[in-house]
Formats: C-alpha cells, sequence, structure tokens
C-alpha cells in the first residue's frame, strides 16, 4: 500500500510566529514518519498583498530554513518553493475557469483582507483560495494539516475537485465508471494548537499581518524579547487560571499555550495554574516559551551559517515536487481536452 500523501505550505511573508509552528508546522514533523509528505515554501501567496521585492527571496529561504529546524527531515519530507515548480500556476489558471467567482466573493479571510486594503484588493488576493487548491490538489494530498482558520479554503478546494472537476471531466472506464481526475482531500486540524490567539486581545488570532508587534511570538524572537511580550501580554485582574471561562479568553490562551508546549497537558497545567497569580505565572510562561523555542533556534543558525545544504534542499525538493504536480496536471489537462 502507497503512503497516504500530505501537503501543506505557510506564506514567507515576514516572520513565522507561535501560531503558524504550533497550529501547521508541528504537526507536519509527526506526519512524516508515517505519510508520504511534501511541505511547499507558498511564495507565490505571498504577493497576493503589497509586498517587497528586495525581501521575498530572504523571506523564502528564511521560511524553508525554519520548516528544517522545527524539525522537517528533508530525507522524509519534500521540501520546496512553491513558485519553482511552474504546474502551480498553471493549474491554478485551469482551476480559476471553472470555480464560481461568488464561491471566492465569500471566503472569510479575503473579506477580512480586503477590508483592509480598500480600492488597492488585488484580483490575486481574491484568487488566493484556488491556487491554494492547486497546491494541494496537484499532489493527489490525503490530508492537509492547518490550523482552523483554513478550514473554509480547504472545504473550497473539496468542491472544486469534486464538482467542478470530477463531476464534470472525469473520464470513464471500460465500465463506463468515472475515474477521478483530482483526488479530494481531507483537512487535518488538531484540537490543541489550532487557533493561537493574539497576546493583546485574546478574541483575535495571532497573525503576521498585525501592526502590533507585542502581539505575537516570532520563532526567532531572542529570550529577552518573548520574556518582554509574555510580560505585556493583556490579563484581567482575576486570581488564578483556567480554562473555558468566556469572559477570560486572554488567561485560556496564555494557559493553553503552558499546557502544549510544557508538555504538560490541560488538565495537569489547569491544576497547577488554578491558584497562581500572573506574577508567577508570565514568568513561567516566558521560562517555557523560551525552553520550547531554544532548539529550534540555534538549528535554524546551524542551517543559516550552511546556506549551500539549504540549496541541495530545495533543489531536491522542487526536482521530486516537479515529477508529481506534472503528471498530475498533464491528467487535468487531458480530460479538458487540450491538445497533449
Ligand atoms: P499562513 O502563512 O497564513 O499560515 C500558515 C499556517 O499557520 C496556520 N496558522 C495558525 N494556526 C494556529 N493559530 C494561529 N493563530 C495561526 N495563524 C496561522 C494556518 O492555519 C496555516 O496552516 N493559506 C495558507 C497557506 C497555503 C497552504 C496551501 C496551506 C497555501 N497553499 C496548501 C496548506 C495547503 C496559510 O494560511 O498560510
Amino acid at each position: 500500500m502507497p503512503r497516504a500523501r500530505v501537503l501543506s505550505g505557510v506564506q514567507p511573508t515576514g516572520a513565522l510566529h507561535l501560531g503558524n509552528w504550533l497550529g501547521a508546522i508541528r504537526n507536519w514533523v509527526e506526519l512524516q514518519d508515517s505519510h508520504d509528505t511534501f511541505f511547499c515554501v507558498v511564495d507565490l501567496h505571498a504577493i497576493t498583498v503589497p509586498h517587497n521585492p528586495a525581501q521575498l527571496a530572504d523571506d523564502t529561504r528564511s521560511t524553508a530554513a525554519l520548516y528544517l529546524a522545527c524539525g522537517i527531515d528533508p530525507t522524509k519530507a519534500t521540501v520546496f518553493v512553491q513558485s519553482q515548480v511552474p504546474a502551480h500556476s498553471e493549474l491554478c489558471w485551469l482551476l480559476n475557469c471553472v470555480t464560481p467567482l461568488n464561491w471566492l466573493e465569500r471566503m472569510i479571510q479575503f473579506k477580512e483582507k480586503a477590508v483592509k486594503q480598500g480600492d488597492q484588493v488585488s484580483v490575486g488576493l481574491l484568487d488566493y483560495p484556488v491556487l491554494m487548491a492547486a497546491d494541494i490538489l496537484l499532489y493527489d494530498a490525503d490530508l492537509v494539516p492547518v490550523g482552523e482558520d483554513q478550514k473554509q479554503h480547504l472545504e473550497l478546494a473539496r468542491d472544486i475537485a469534486q464538482q467542478r472537476i470530477n463531476a464534470r471531466f472525469a473520464p470513464k472506464d471500460a465500465e463506463g465508471e468515472p475515474i477521478p481526475v483530482l483526488k479530494v482531500p481531507e483537512p487535518l486540524i488538531l484540537k490543541e494548537g489550532a487557533r493561537v490567539m493574539s497576546l493583546t486581545d485574546g478574541r483575535s488570532k495571532m497573525s503576521k499581518s498585525d501592526p502590533n508587534e507585542g502581539s505575537r511570538i516570532n520563532l526567532l524572537d531572542p529570550p529577552e524579547l518573548i520574556t518582554k511580550k509574555v510580560k505585556r501580554a493583556k490579563t484581567d485582574p482575576v486570581m488564578g487560571l483556567e480554562f473555558g471561562n468566556p469572559e477570560r479568553p486572554e488567561t485560556d490562551n496564555l494557559l493553553g499555550l503552558y499546557a502544549l508546549l510544557s508538555g504538560k497537558g490541560r488538565d495537569a497545567a489547569a491544576s497547577e495554574c488554578a491558584d497562581m497569580g500572573w506574577g508567577t505565572f508570565k514568568p513561567l510562561l516566558a521560562e517555557t516559551l523560551v525552553e520550547a523555542l531554544r532548539p529550534i533556534q540555534e538549528r535554524y543558525n546551524d542551517f543559516n551559517a550552511d546556506p549551500g545544504e539549504l540549496d541541495r534542499v530545495l533543489k531536491d525538493g522542487r526536482e521530486r515536487a516537479n515529477a508529481v504536480a506534472q503528471a498530475t496536471l498533464n491528467r487535468t489537462r487531458a480530460a479538458l481536452g487540450f491538445l497533449p
């Protein structure tokens, strides 16, 4: 039996933060032993909002280096850069031509990002989820490990594959049964870490685009900065920490981070911190964060010291990804009736 396929990616926009790690990359690491895994740096997605060309290549390399630093092993997983595999753009075009405009207009992330950009919204921003569908469908992915915020985009990818391609264009076998053109993927969203919230507002998610740096912990933040951000994190005047109180979203989030990163789990963390004041808890959380990120930061520095190694990983990844992606693209082109 071939192993089930996994594909996921992160945008190289600025620094990766705790949400990207806990919601996505941490889960990828666990899957690489049991699954056939493909992890890409989605640089074409990064230009759907205004970007700095002087920064894009560096951010792309740095994101790939962080994948490796977080524990992605290039001898097990295929690590590559989206724009270096041309099939992503080409399948995106084919999918664009069968995707109804109103499916894209109702995407929550599009609406949120569009509000911030006023009349500068690009066609690319609207099309973002179709490119994401192409990323996933090109690799016949069975599973897509992502944070909670990507659920709607995954549903769209499933609908495009099922309703717009397979239902309309599947060729028939000798018995007249349709042979699906594209595999319909499943999201993999873990309960813990799937929605890490902002340090300055427990009701909005931790995000790269929040102008307030203090709202997030970046994976490469030095220890002093982590301690400072935790110290300034929003809290409430109530004594003791607890889960599940809707009036205390910040407490829920910070305790959740401690439970996950200390490895103690929710029950043990909740009883340990039930009577703690913030003056005791915050240094404990800061220390836990620093220790959890230390090995990632050390490995990242090792990869940065040897850029040739990263180049080799990405070249090898590009070749492996290209072979798989091109086969799916050819199959889709044929189903849509293009001249070979
Ligand atoms: P991006 O770069 O915005 O996010 C990358 C991953 O991090 C997760 N994430 C979070 N998880 C928990 N809490 C948070 N606060 C948080 N913020 C972000 C996201 O859910 C995501 O898993 N559109 C994708 C990139 C993409 C992609 C793909 C993913 C492009 N093509 C194909 C999977 C498969 C995105 O959200 O990137």
